[in-house]
C-alpha cells in the first residue's frame, strides 16, 4: 500500500527494456547522439512546435534551471505559496536564477489572478531596493492535486504578458494534468502562453528522466552554459533518451498517466464513500488529500500503509478537528486495484 509518492515507484518494465537494449555499443556523448537527436524531434512533434529539450537530474534541477533563463538582476518570480519551488526546493531556484521567489496566494494551490496583479504591482521595474517582477512559476498538476483549465493557464500567463514577465510550468506531473484535461501538450503550453515547461518523467515511470522545455528555441541560446555550470550536462544523455523513447512510444506516458489517475479516481470514490475518512477537497490528479482520524492513521501505518501526514492548508484549517489529521495519498503508474482496494478496508476496519 504505498501512497507515499509516485517517486516510490520503480521503472516500467518497457522503460527499463529501452535502457537495457540501448546500454550495448558506443555513441557520442553530451546530448549528440542520434538517438538522443531523435528524441528532441520527438517532443518537437509532440508539442506541434519546434522546441529545444535540455535534460537534467531532477524535477528541482529543471525549475531552477528554467528560472535561471528567464533571470534578470533583481529579478523576481512569483509562486502560488505552496509550490514546490518556493516550499520544496531548499532555496535552489534562488541560488540558480539569483531572483527572489514570492508567494501568491489562491486556494487549492492555484494561483489567485487578483492577488498576482497585487504582487506584481510591489515590484516595479524600476524597483532596484526591492527588485523588479520577472516571471511566473505555475505548477501544472498543482501540489494539492488540482489542475488549471486552459483558460485559467491563460488568464495568469495574459497577466504575465501584459506586464512583461517570462512564464515557466513545472510540469512534474504534467502527464497527469494533459490526461485530466483531455489536452494535446500544445494546447497546455504554448498555445497558452507558457515559454518554458519542466517536463517530469520520472514520477511516471521512468528511472530518472526530467527535460527543460523551451518552446522559442532563441530564448534557450544561454541554456547550453547554464546548465553545464550548473553541473547538470549527462555525458551519457542517450540513457535519459532511451528512457524517453519507450515513455513517449505508443503514447505509453498518457496511458501510464490515466492509469495513475484512475487509481487516484478509486480512492477518491472509496474515500468519500467511507465513514472514518473525507476527502479535504476534489482533486483531480494523481494525488488524493483525506483527513481521517489521527489513530486511524496510526493504524494504517502499523498495517503498512505508507503515506505523509501532510501541512493543513489555511482554508481547511477550521474545518480539522484536533483529533484528525490530513493525509496525501498519491497514486502512480504501478498502484493497483487491489492495493487500493486493500488500503479502504484498512481505514474501515480501525
Ligand atoms: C510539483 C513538483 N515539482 C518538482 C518536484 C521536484 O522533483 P525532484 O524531487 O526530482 O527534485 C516535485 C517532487 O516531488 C514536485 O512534486
Amino acid at each position: 500500500m504505498f501512497f507515499a509518492s509516485d517517486n516510490w515507484a520503480g521503472a516500467h518494465p518497457l522503460i527499463s527494456e529501452c535502457l537495457t537494449k540501448e546500454a550495448a555499443g558506443f555513441a557520442s556523448a553530451y546530448g549528440t547522439s542520434d538517438l538522443d537527436r531523435s528524441i528532441e524531434a520527438r517532443f518537437s512533434d509532440i508539442f506541434e512546435t519546434d522546441v529545444a529539450v535540455f535534460y537534467v537530474a531532477t524535477g528541482t534541477a529543471a525549475n531552477s534551471l528554467a528560472l535561471a533563463s528567464l533571470a534578470r538582476s533583481g529579478g523576481v518570480t512569483f509562486a502560488h505559496s505552496e509550490a514546490h519551488v518556493i516550499e520544496d526546493e531548499l532555496g535552489a531556484p534562488d541560488f540558480f536564477s539569483g531572483m527572489r521567489m514570492v508567494e501568491v496566494s489562491g486556494s487549492l494551490g492555484k494561483m489567485n489572478p487578483a492577488s498576482l496583479k497585487a504582487q506584481i504591482i510591489r515590484f516595479p521595474q524600476d524597483a532596484i531596493h526591492h527588485g523588479r517582477a520577472n516571471s511566473i512559476s505555475l505548477t501544472q498538476a498543482t501540489e494539492q492535486g488540482t489542475i488549471y483549465d486552459l483558460s485559467e493557464i491563460e488568464t495568469l500567463t495574459q497577466i504575465a504578458r501584459e506586464n512583461g514577465l517570462g512564464v515557466h510550468m513545472d510540469g512534474a506531473r504534467f502527464a497527469n494534468a494533459l490526461v485530466a484535461l483531455d489536452a494535446t501538450p500544445a494546447e497546455m503550453t504554448w498555445k497558452r502562453g507558457v515559454d518554458v515547461l519542466s517536463f517530469g518523467g520520472t514520477k511516471n515511470g521512468c528511472w530518472c528522466a526530467e527535460a527543460i522545455v523551451f518552446f522559442d528555441p532563441a530564448k534557450a541560446r544561454e541554456m547550453s552554459f547554464i546548465r553545464k555550470r550548473a553541473a547538470q550536462l549527462f555525458s551519457k544523455s542517450r540513457f535519459i533518451s532511451a528512457q524517453l523513447a519507450a515513455y513517449l512510444d505508443n503514447d505509453l506516458w498518457l496511458d501510464l498517466a490515466r492509469h495513475a489517475n484512475s487509481m487516484a479516481g478509486r480512492l477518491r470514490d472509496g474515500l468519500a464513500a467511507s465513514n472514518t475518512a473525507r476527502l479535504a477537497w476534489d482533486s483531480q490528479s494523481n494525488e488524493v488529500f483525506a483527513v481521517i482520524p489521527r489513530h486511524t492513521a496510526k493504524s494504517a501505518e502499523n498495517k503498512g500503509a505508507k503515506f505523509y501526514e501532510w501541512p493543513i492548508p489555511k482554508d481547511l484549517g477550521e474545518t480539522v478537528h484536533e483529533d484528525e489529521t490530513l493525509i496525501r495519498l498519491v497514486t502512480s503508474f504501478a498502484t493497483t486495484s487491489d492495493e487500493v482496494d486493500r488500503f479502504l478496508q484498512v481505514l474501515q476496519q480501525d
